[in-house]
């Protein structure tokens, strides 16, 4: 950048900085992305004070306490975050419009404003917008510290005399600082404005929590450097029209990143579902061609659910292929290898396959049961109720193994299920586990023969 030079551009989509207009970003290649914007000197106080402090230490000397966790109150969002909040962390939690960030969020300062100070800093609701949403929740307590607030500068200097142990931001694309001279929810804002946000945490110890929107791409909007930045990114994903929700890890310092958290969305806020097996299930229906239970891991979580396949004789030339949940070029592939090594023809039939419940689920271990339920459907023959199967299948038709067998058979006996297939090479040391029939199987062919 030339000298003197005090704006740039930068692309809305990724926050990539370039000293002129291009039409398409470099780095993301989205088109008409760029928008001028002043760049922030590096010469600001807080980089003072930053020398100031600098000075390395041993390794050896560094201290740690038992590190301690707040817990929210709700044991889901607790899981996700890896056992509970660390204190003087920064958690973005993204998601689409109407998911229920604020809901969550409003939802665990119930709990812990009990015996915490706890500020609630909204830049999009009203007071009494936010006081009816508590009042749909349910009691809260007292010392809730509630604050309708957009400027940056503001919102410190009250956490600077509140001196709250844990503070929430709805949303980061509405706040502002004063000293750049762009719109809310531009990337220099949302970037100055998340780094205001990490000293506070950073420097006062205070766990803040931040609500991102989330944009068509479903990433969180403004630049991927806010990911970077805060120590833990969650997305609240689900169907808006279902209404369970998911809660995802996509980064965390403190923890995993595989666990999920399951929520119901119901009349009087969210509500964790404990069992999400049961709850995937509910509804599948008795006796049906093209239904299957298999089972996927979800972090450490195994999680049962219905694979439902429609197979039905193309009218027209061309074959219609959909997949719902899962990976639509997985099916396709699954297709090919059931035309090819098992010889049924498929080829003049449209299919539809659908993960039920609206879950999105990419799993190796599903194809075992994909495959099952286009079979079932093709044949119009319904499988056995008590059955569950899992496996991934590969390109010759072989059935291969898959991660934590045992945990899967143990949550299809957990509710209910007598008889399990399951890949050949899994079988070993499986021995131990009763009162589920085990049936090993090498290849597609053999799984189909057991129909
Ligand atoms: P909200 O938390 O406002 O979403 P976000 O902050 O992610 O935009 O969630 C709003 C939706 O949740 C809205 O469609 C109504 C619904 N809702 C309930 O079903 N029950 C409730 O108790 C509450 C508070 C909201
Ligand atoms: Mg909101």
């Amino acid at each position: 950048m030339a000298k003197g030079k005090t704006t740039a551009f930068f692309c809305q989509e990724c926050g990539y900085e370039a000293s002129k207009w291009l039409g398409q970003c470099p780095a993301c290649k989205a088109w008409n992305s760029m928008v001028e914007e002043p760049t922030v000197s590096l010469k600001s106080e807080a980089g003072k004070r930053q020398r100031e402090l600098t000075a390395p230490s041993r390794l050896s000397e560094i201290a740690i306490e038992q590190e301690e966790r707040v817990y929210t109150g709700l044991g889901e969002l607790d899981r996700v975050l890896g056992g509970g909040i660390v204190p003087g962390s920064l958690i973005l939690v993204g998601g689409d419009p109407g998911i229920g960030k604020s809901t969550l969020l409003l939802q665990i300062c119930r709990t812990l404003a009990d015996g915490r100070k706890v500020i609630y800093i909204s830049g999009e609701e009203s007071l009494k917008q936010i006081k009816l949403r508590a009042d749909r929740l349910g009691k809260f307590p007292e010392g809730l510290l509630l604050l309708c607030e957009t400027n940056l500068e503001a919102i410190e200097a009250v956490i600077e005399k509140e001196k709250p142990d844990i503070a929430v931001i709805d949303s980061i694309q509405t706040m502002y600082r004063e000293d750049v001279a762009s719109a809310p929810g531009s990337v220099s804002q949302v970037r100055e404005s998340t780094t205001s946000l990490m000293r506070i945490a950073k420097g006062k110890g205070i766990s803040v929590f931040i609500v991102g929107h989330v944009t068509k791409e479903g990433v969180v909007a403004g630049p991927r450097v806010l990911e970077h930045m805060v120590d833990t990114v969650l997305y609240f994903e689900g169907d808006r029209y279902a209404a369970y929700r998911i809660l995802r890890a996509v980064k965390n310092r403190f923890g995993s990143t595989n666990e999920i958290g399951v929520f119901e969305m119901r009349e009087n806020g969210l509500v964790e579902v404990k069992n999400p097996s049961e709850y995937m299930l509910n509804g599948k229906p008795q006796g049906a061609s093209g239904s299957v239970v298999t089972c996927s891991m979800e972090g450490s979580r195994p999680i049962l659910l219905e694979v439902q396949a429609l197979v039905c004789r193309t009218n027209f030339g061309m074959p219609r292929r959909t997949a719902a949940g899962t990976d639509y070029n997985r099916v396709n592939l699954l297709m090919a290898v059931l035309e090819k090594r098992a010889g049924f023809h498929l080829s003049d039939c449209d299919a539809y396959v659908n993960i039920a419940g609206g879950m999105k689920m990419n799993e190796p271990s599903l194809d075992l049961g994909i495959v099952m339920a286009l079979v079932s459907s093709y044949q119009d023959r319904a499988l056995e109720e008590d059955a569950i199967m899992f496996g991934e299948v590969g390109l010759s038709g072989e059935i291969r193994g898959v991660s934590m067998t045992e945990q899967r058979i143990q949550e299809a006996k957990k509710l209910g299920f007598k008889k399990c297939i399951l890949p050949k090479v899994s079988l070993d040391g499986l021995a131990g586990i009763g009162g589920i029939s085990l049936i090993g199987v090498a290849s597609v062919k053999e799984a189909i023969a057991l129909l």
